[in-house]
């Protein structure tokens, strides 16, 4: 068994809705890591622009509210929410409305700069999972261990509707397709740090896999990361 004290960088990224935040979660929790979902901070920033009726091709303005935006993670009884500007923003970030301008507003070059600046800074001490799109190609590019994850389109739909279902959020199955086929095309075809499997990254299908499953193939690889890292 090694040591499982000298923490890693572990970097989970995959498209939508495949359950790479599930994952992330449970792992750094089994690792006692602090986990960072990515995704909901760019989801704040779009949020952020929705509720500002802010242009998004408008850069200067763009870029005047990126001055203006805290976002932080913290607690609420057991689970981590993320807030913006000190308001408990976590429900808001997961409706369709900001699904459906999250991309676009991703693929903004200074938002992106911004928001890996605190990213990295998060994960200096590592003892990190972090999920996202780019967290293996960009922001942790020496992370020991990356994982790329991925699933049927139809399993995908599934999770997301239970997951909205879950949060009281309302949306037709027809709007959950189309947001996640949209969300991947413009993720995997922007200029900037476009979606993609990191040349070092272990793919995992999780159609078929349990989320006890999936977390124990993600465990056994960082055990192994561990042990080959305090040789
Ligand atoms: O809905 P899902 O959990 O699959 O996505 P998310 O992780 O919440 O990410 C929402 C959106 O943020 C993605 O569709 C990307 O456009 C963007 N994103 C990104 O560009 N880079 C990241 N590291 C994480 C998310």
């Amino acid at each position: 068994m090694p040591d499982i004290q000298q923490k890693i960088t572990i970097a989970i990224d995959g498209y939508s809705s495949c359950g790479k935040s599930t994952l992330a979660k449970d792992l750094a929790s089994r690792l006692d890591y602090i986990h960072i979902d990515s995704g909901a901070m760019y989801r704040a920033v779009a949020f952020y622009i929705l509720q500002h009726q802010i242009d998004i091709d408008d850069i200067t303005a763009v870029n005047a509210a990126l001055g203006q935006i805290d976002i932080s993670f913290q607690y609420v009884s057991t689970e981590v929410h993320t807030f913006l500007n000190g308001a408990d923003i976590e429900n808001d970030i997961r409706s369709i409305a900001v699904s459906n301008l999250v991309s676009p507003v991703a693929a903004i070059s200074t938002v992106r700069r911004a928001l890996v600046t605190q990213q990295r800074m998060m994960g200096r001490n590592k003892g990190i999972v972090m999920d996202g799109r780019d967290i293996g190609t960009v922001v942790f590019t020496n992370a020991e261990l990356k994982l790329f994850i991925t699933a049927s389109l139809e399993e995908r739909i599934k999770r997301r509707t239970l997951d909205l279902k879950s949060k009281g959020l309302e949306a037709t199955s027809e709007e959950i397709e189309r947001s996640i086929v949209d969300r991947d095309r413009i993720d995997s075809t922007r200029s900037d740090s476009p979606l993609r499997k990191a040349d070092d990254a272990v793919v995992i299908d999780n159609t078929q896999l349990s989320r006890e499953q999936q977390l124990e193939v993600a465990y056994h690889l960082a055990l192994i990361k561990i042990e080959q890292n305090i040789r």
